[in-house]
């Protein structure tokens, strides 16, 4: 394969450039602008033909971090590149990833089927919010997991008589994994989602006493889902938690809810970067840095490495 260049979006500027120092490369000089109206002016300054470009873009919210990554694949199309491979730390619309009620969309897949018209040849992400996600992609996906980099964390940390507790069942499958890893018992939440921020705990399926808890999800969005979770554990007589939670969204009052509860430390990663305020106001957030492992998955790619060895 030809040369590899990185192309940074605006979404996530500092995790792309800790990419790139991995890698020892330097970013691909773009130019992202706005025109007067708003609209998103991408301008690459390099020549790229015959290229392996990789573009780093999350996209979280605003909607505008997905429109700008669709701008630069179409971009790097239109110069040429051999190759384009959509570096997606937290892949956003992912939650609707099924028609669970009538008159729904598959947001997940629509957002696929857009990378695939704008002409990426591959995608790269980081614990989505399904693995099953991977099938909505109509071209090559490599789909990484933070565990790794979370399970190191905890064993620093030298915690001993663990329960993994997985906030939904969504989450038991990474639960199962997190135990096994970890040689730790595994309690399930059944939780019910009440309103869009709000989540109630009807029952927890294990047992939580006396035991140093380890809740984990994909994400955190309102912080409601580990909250809710959390307390309930207090009261059954928890003796320690904490959580992990790969993509940290923070919206609303999250950080406010997560410092007034009984969980002691929250571990994150990189793949969205954190407000100033969400730093200043929530000293209980940990984050662990992905750039070493979204860098040796690109270049194990670039190379035509296995990717899979990655989680051996
Ligand atoms: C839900 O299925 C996800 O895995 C997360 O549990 C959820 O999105 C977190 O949202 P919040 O922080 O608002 O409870």
């Amino acid at each position: 394969m030809n040369k590899l260049k990185l192309i940074a979006g605006s979404s996530n500027k500092p995790l792309s450039e800790k990419i790139a120092k991995y890698l020892d490369v330097k970013l691909c000089s773009v130019t992202i602008d706005r025109f007067p109206d708003g609209e998103i002016e991408v301008k690459i300054n390099e020549n790229i033909r015959g290229v392996d470009v990789f573009i780093i873009q999350s996209t979280n919210p605003p909607a505008e971090n997905l429109m700008e990554l669709l701008v630069l694949i179409d971009t790097c199309f239109r110069a040429s590149a051999e190759r384009i491979t959509s570096v997606i730390p937290y892949f956003g619309y992912a939650r609707q990833d099924r028609k669970d009620r009538p008159r729904v969309p598959i947001s997940a897949k629509l957002v696929a089927n857009l990378l695939i018209v704008a002409g990426t040849s591959r995608v790269l992400t980081l614990d989505l919010h399904s693995a099953q996600i991977q099938g909505f992609f109509d071209c090559h996906a490599d789909h990484l997991f933070a565990a790794p980099v979370m399970l190191e964390h905890i064993q620093k940390r030298e915690i001993g008589n663990i329960t993994i507790v997985s906030p939904d069942i969504g989450s038991i499958k990474m639960g199962r994994a997190f135990a096994k890893r970890l040689n730790a018992d595994l309690a399930i939440v059944d939780k019910r989602r009440s309103t869009k921020d709000r989540t109630e705990v009807m029952n927890i399926i294990g047992e939580v006493k006396g035991k140093n808890i380890v809740l984990l999800d994909d994400m955190i969005s309102t912080g409601s889902t580990l909250v809710e979770a959390a307390e309930e554990i207090n009261k059954r007589g928890a003796k320690s938690i904490l959580a992990c939670a790969t993509h940290p969204l923070f919206c609303g009052d999250a950080c406010k809810n997560i410092m007034s509860s009984p969980i002691e430390e929250v571990v994150v990663t990189n793949s969205i970067p954190l407000s100033r305020d969400c730093v200043e106001q929530c000293p209980k957030v940990t984050v662990q840095d992905i750039s070493h492992l979204m860098g040796e998955a690109i270049r194990r790619i670039h190379s035509n490495e296995s990717v899979s060895t990655l989680f051996v």
